[in-house]
């Protein structure tokens, strides 16, 4: 068995969500119905929502269902900005930090490039953390014409926690309530506490696959007084913003997984940091000439590394070949790694961006994987940084 460092990209389906969704994918029953079937799974569509919401201070009418983290944050973004647009035609700005993920990015670009707005990019500083004091001058700078501010709680390539909390005091005191104010919660929740109740955010997105469930599942919690215009047009399901039939089995699972994760919050963040901090000093003691990001403030299971001269490639095939699976945690394309785009925002050159390494803990993570990962990381690295010479050799003529 190999072991599996790559959580935040996905994490193992926990028994009792899959049970839950084995339970309800074998009844018949399209919620929307009026029939007995339909009824039955509109019953327990509500109540998978009753408990998403309660595990997470939402209401139950907060809740609205997407098929995931991607889609809840372009529905936010975009469909925060139609809706804002549409009420004042002076509000075209979209604001997100240098460091979302490229769902928010993607968004606020299309935001520019497909309706005509603008998107804003906030800086952060050396630790990959939001410049607020840059938003604020922002925001006070066009209160008036920003529609919507997105900031993540945490970032899905460093674990960097965000100072969302400064964020939506920020916008309130720069630029009101009629602003959207949205958070990418995909990383964060089951990892560190969300209450979205008490946050003052408009919108806070998350995705089943990050937490236990299966793929295919995630929310926009958005508060019932916020104007958000669809993106997905159809038959006006969850309160008209999402519409399309309404998957209740993966409903079911989520809620399942979500409140397995909130319960288990506490002790489990303790001991994904233990498993974490000794595979850092592992690492930090074995691999020379490392750096290890957003050390300071970090979601509990990441492990988020720069290696100078390694060839990421080399190093993941490696890791992989002797059985350890972890990420890059940079886009991947044709095979070969782009530079982090995180790394490049906190000031990093293209060919440092390009070497990292994500390791990330879950649910299902023990001591002996730590202890597997560091019996072949520094002889990986190695490899890797020979592997990065040659190609530096080369690229040099
Ligand atoms: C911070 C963040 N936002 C959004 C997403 C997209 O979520 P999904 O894969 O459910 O579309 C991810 C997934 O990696 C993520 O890490």
């Amino acid at each position: 068995m190999s072991v599996y460092l790559d959580h935040a990209a996905t994490t193992t389906v926990r028994p009792a969500a899959l049970a839950a969704l084995a339970r309800a994918a074998e009844r018949v029953g399209n919620p929307s119905s009026l029939h007995g079937a339909g009824r039955a799974a509109r019953s327990t569509l509500e109540d998978a929502r009753e408990r998403i919401a309660a595990a997470l201070g939402a209401e139950p009418a907060e809740v609205a269902l997407t098929s995931g983290g991607c889609e809840a944050d372009t529905l936010a973004v975009v469909g925060g900005y139609l809706a804002a647009r549409a009420a004042d035609p002076a509000r075209r700005r979209v604001v997100t930090s240098a460091v979302e993920h490229a769902a928010v990015r993607g968004a606020g670009r299309a935001v520019a490039e497909v309706h005509g707005g603008t998107h804003v990019v906030a800086p952060v500083g050396p630790d990959g953390v939001l410049d607020v004091a840059a938003l604020e001058a922002e925001l006070a700078a066009h209160a008036r014409e920003t529609a919507v501010v997105s900031v993540m709680v945490a970032n899905n390539e460093t674990g960097a926690i965000q100072p969302v909390e400064a964020v939506v005091a920020a916008v309130r005191r720069e630029a009101g309530n009629a602003v959207l104010v949205h958070a990418d919660a995909v990383q964060a929740v089951g990892h560190v506490p969300v209450d979205f109740g008490a946050s003052d955010l408009d919108a806070l997105s998350l995705s089943g696959h990050k937490l236990g469930a299966p793929a295919g599942i995630g929310a926009l919690l958005v508060q019932r007084t916020t104007p958000l215009a669809p993106v997905i047009h159809g038959s006006g399901q969850e309160r008209g913003v999402r519409s399309g039939t309404v998957p209740v089995a993966l409903a079911a699972a989520l809620a399942v997984a979500i409140e397995e994760a909130v319960a288990e919050l506490e002790t489990e963040a303790a001991r994904l940091a233990g498993l974490r901090d000794e595979l850092e000093r592992g690492v930090r003691a074995s691999v020379p000439d490392v750096r290890v990001n957003a050390a300071d403030a970090r979601l509990p299971g990441f492990l988020h590394l720069t290696l100078p001269g390694a060839d990421v490639d080399a190093l993941l095939f490696a890791l992989d070949s002797w059985g350890v699976q972890a990420s890059a945690g940079a886009a991947c394309h044709a095979g070969v790694t782009q530079p982090s785009e995180v790394m490049l925002a906190v000031g990093d050159d293209e060919r440092l961006a390009r070497s990292v390494l994500r390791l990330t803990l879950g649910w299902t993570s023990t001591a002996t994987d730590v202890e597997r990962a560091l019996a072949v990381l520094p002889r990986a690295v190695e490899r890797a940084r020979a592997a990065g010479a040659v190609a530096a050799r080369y690229a040099a003529g």
